[in-house]
C-alpha cells in the first residue's frame, strides 16, 4: 500500500484518488474546500499558495501528483497555481522531511506554439507565447529540478462528464465551423487522464514527460459535424472567414479564439504500454451522449 498525495485534488484527481484508492492506496486529496471530496479520499484543506497551511502534509508519502488547476485565466492566477503553488509544494515536501519516489504534474499541450497543424511529440520545442503554456512549462522545470524522480504529464482538452461545452455549444446551435484549413484539436476523456496518471505511477522506469490525447486529433470542424449528427440538429454554420481575429465570432467559441492546431502524438505512452478506454472523439463523446440521451 502507497501513501500518495493528489494536490489540487478536482475532477481528474478525485477520479485517481477513487481508483488508487480502490487498489488499497492510502490517498489524500489536497484542496482549499475539500468538504466535496467523496469517502475514500481523506481530505487535506490547504492553499497551495499559502506555504503556512502546508505544514500538515502527511508524512512518509511515496508519491505526490499535482492537478491543480488555476480558476481564471489570468496571469496572476497561472502564477500562483502552476509556479508559486508547486514551488510552495516542494518546499513544503522538504520541510517535512519527505523522500516520494515519484512526483507527476498535470501539464497542458498548451505549452507548444506550434499552430500550423504540424504534429508535436515530446521532443518538440514548447515555447508557449501565452502566460498560460509559458507558467505551467515554468511549473514541470521546477518538478523535474526538485531533484526527486519527476514525470510531466502534457494533457489535451479534458472533455468528460459534467464537460460537455462542446456538446452544448452544437445542441444550442452556438457552435461555428472554422473556415480555412483544419483546425487540428487534441482531446482526452477525463477517465483516460485519471487512467494515464495511475499507468504512469505504477511504470517502474517512466521517461519524465509524456504527451496524454487520445488517438484522434481530428480537425475541429470534423468534430462539429459529427457531434450535430448523432445530435440530430443542423451542422453549425461555417465562420465567414478564415482569419482568427478576436470579434464575435471568437468570443462564441473559445476553440476559435486559441488559434491553436497542431496534431498531438500518444507515441510514447502508448510504447509505454497504455491502452486507451476512450481512443476517440467518436468513442468518447459517444459515451456521454448515450448518458446524456
Ligand atoms: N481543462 C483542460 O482541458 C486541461 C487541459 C490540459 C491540462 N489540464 C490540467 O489538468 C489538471 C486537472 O484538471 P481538472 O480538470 O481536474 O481541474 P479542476 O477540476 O478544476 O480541479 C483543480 C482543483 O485545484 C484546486 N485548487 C485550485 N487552486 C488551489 C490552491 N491554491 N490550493 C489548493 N488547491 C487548489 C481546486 O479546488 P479548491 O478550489 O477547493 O482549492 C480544484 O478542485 C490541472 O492541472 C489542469 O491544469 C487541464
Amino acid at each position: 500500500m502507497a501513501r500518495i498525495l493528489i494536490a489540487g485534488c478536482g475532477d481528474v484527481g478525485t477520479t485517481l484518488g477513487l481508483a488508487l484508492n480502490a487498489a488499497g492506496h492510502a490517498v489524500w486529496g489536497l484542496k482549499r474546500h475539500p468538504g466535496d471530496l467523496p469517502p475514500g479520499l481523506q481530505p487535506l484543506a490547504a492553499d497551495l499558495t499559502d506555504s503556512a497551511t502546508l505544514n500538515a502534509l502527511p508524512p512518509g508519502l511515496d508519491a505526490v501528483v499535482y492537478t491543480a488547476a488555476a480558476a481564471d485565466f489570468s496571469k496572476v492566477d497561472y502564477e500562483a497555481v502552476y509556479i508559486a503553488g508547486v514551488r510552495n509544494l516542494l518546499a513544503a515536501l522538504k520541510r517535512t522531511g519527505q523522500h516520494p519516489l515519484r512526483l507527476l504534474f498535470t501539464s497542458s499541450t498548451s505549452v507548444y506554439a506550434q499552430h500550423h497543424g504540424e504534429w508535436v511529440d515530446e521532443d518538440s520545442p514548447a515555447e508557449a507565447k501565452g502566460f498560460s503554456g509559458r507558467c505551467i512549462r515554468l511549473g514541470e522545470q521546477l518538478l523535474w529540478d526538485s531533484g526527486w524522480p519527476a514525470v510531466a504529464v502534457r494533457f489535451g482538452g479534458i472533455y468528460g462528464p459534467g464537460r460537455t461545452r462542446l456538446i452544448d455549444s452544437v445542441r444550442e446551435g452556438s457552435a461555428i465551423r472554422p473556415a480555412g484549413p483544419p483546425l487540428y484539436t487534441n482531446r482526452i476523456h477525463r477517465d483516460d487522464c485519471a487512467r494515464v496518471l495511475e499507468h504512469l505511477l505504477d511504470l517502474s522506469d517512466p521517461e519524465r514527460l509524456y504527451l496524454a490525447v487520445d488517438d484522434d486529433p481530428a480537425p475541429l470542424a470534423e468534430v462539429l459535424g459529427w457531434l450535430a449528427e448523432q445530435l440530430g440538429v443542423p451542422e453549425p454554420p461555417l465562420a465567414t472567414q478564415p482569419a482568427l481575429k478576436p470579434g464575435a465570432e471568437t468570443r462564441r467559441n473559445p476553440a476559435l479564439r486559441l488559434r491553436a492546431s497542431k496534431r498531438c502524438s500518444n507515441a510514447r505512452l502508448r510504447a509505454s504500454g497504455f491502452t486507451f478506454r476512450y481512443p476517440g472523439y467518436r468513442e468518447g463523446y459517444g459515451a456521454l451522449l448515450t448518458v446524456n440521451r
